[in-house]
């Protein structure tokens, strides 16, 4: 990980948080890193949830879920918003390089924060190592929001870090998100620091949890919250 941020452009102290330089990278550094690991929780409960019609795919990064849902979900409607411009293109290189059409597929290049939706309404939200770039206060203000543009019996797919509650396994994560932390603030100025458990947040904006399955000895969870 060393290596690989001596690699790319550290950015500028000032600058706005951005996975533009990362954009590139990002596949192979998860390869390298993780294998197939944190790809397995992206996918956990795709097979599970009943057919979507309009699936929002939040913070996508390089396309991997966007791949998944066209695949399994042929007539649902994808919006998938970033905001890394290059990350986008990647995510559209990803789904020609499998031959998907991406036709059926929103783009969207902003902020989550300022995202102003256009009316659409969700019954699939999806948000795969995405909540933890954000503070408790940011997440405090786009769950609900997001929950907003949801349909009555949404289905939320995460996938994350997390920390388990005790022992040696507690450690191993502690250790292993603070390097990512540390890494992701270098290279990207993201603003958040810790992880931040969004559970009560989505209970509050009506979810509950269905299933979460823990991997890695607790350093993943895939989660499925329903409403
Ligand atoms: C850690 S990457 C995760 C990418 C992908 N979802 C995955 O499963 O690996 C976080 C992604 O969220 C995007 N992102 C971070 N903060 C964002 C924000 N405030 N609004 C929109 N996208 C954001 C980044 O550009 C990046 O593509």
């Amino acid at each position: 990980m060393v290596l690989v941020a001596a690699q790319i452009a550290i950015l500028p102290s000032g600058s706005q948080m951005s996975f533009d330089t990362l954009a590139p990278y990002y596949r192979w550094m998860e390869l390298i890193l993780a294998g197939g690991k944190m790809h397995r929780c992206r996918t956990a409960f795709l097979d599970q949830i009943p057919q979507p019609k309009n699936i929002l795919l939040l913070g996508e990064g390089h396309g991997r879920s966007l791949v998944e849902c066209c695949r399994r979900f042929g007539d649902a409607q994808i919006t998938c918003v970033d905001a890394s411009e290059r990350m986008l293109d990647q995510a559209r290189r990803q789904l020609a390089r499998h031959t998907l059409k991406a036709g059926r597929v929103e783009f969207i290049h902003t902020d989550i924060l300022n995202w102003l939706a256009s009316g659409k309404i969700y019954d699939v939200i999806i948000t795969n190592f995405f909540l933890d770039c954000f503070r408790p206060e940011q997440l405090a203000q786009m769950i609900p929001r997001i929950a907003d543009i949801s349909t009555p019996d949404a289905n939320w797919l995460i996938a994350d870090f997390q920390i388990p509650d005790a022992g040696w396994r507690r450690l191993r994560s502690e250790l292993i998100i603070w390097m990512l932390y540390v890494f992701f603030r270098m290279t990207t100025r993201l603003a958040a620091h810790e992880l931040i458990k969004p559970d009560s947040l989505l209970e509050k904006a009506s979810f509950t949890l269905h299933r979460r399955i823990e991997s890695e000895w607790g350093l993943f969870h895939s989660d499925w919250w329903r409403r």
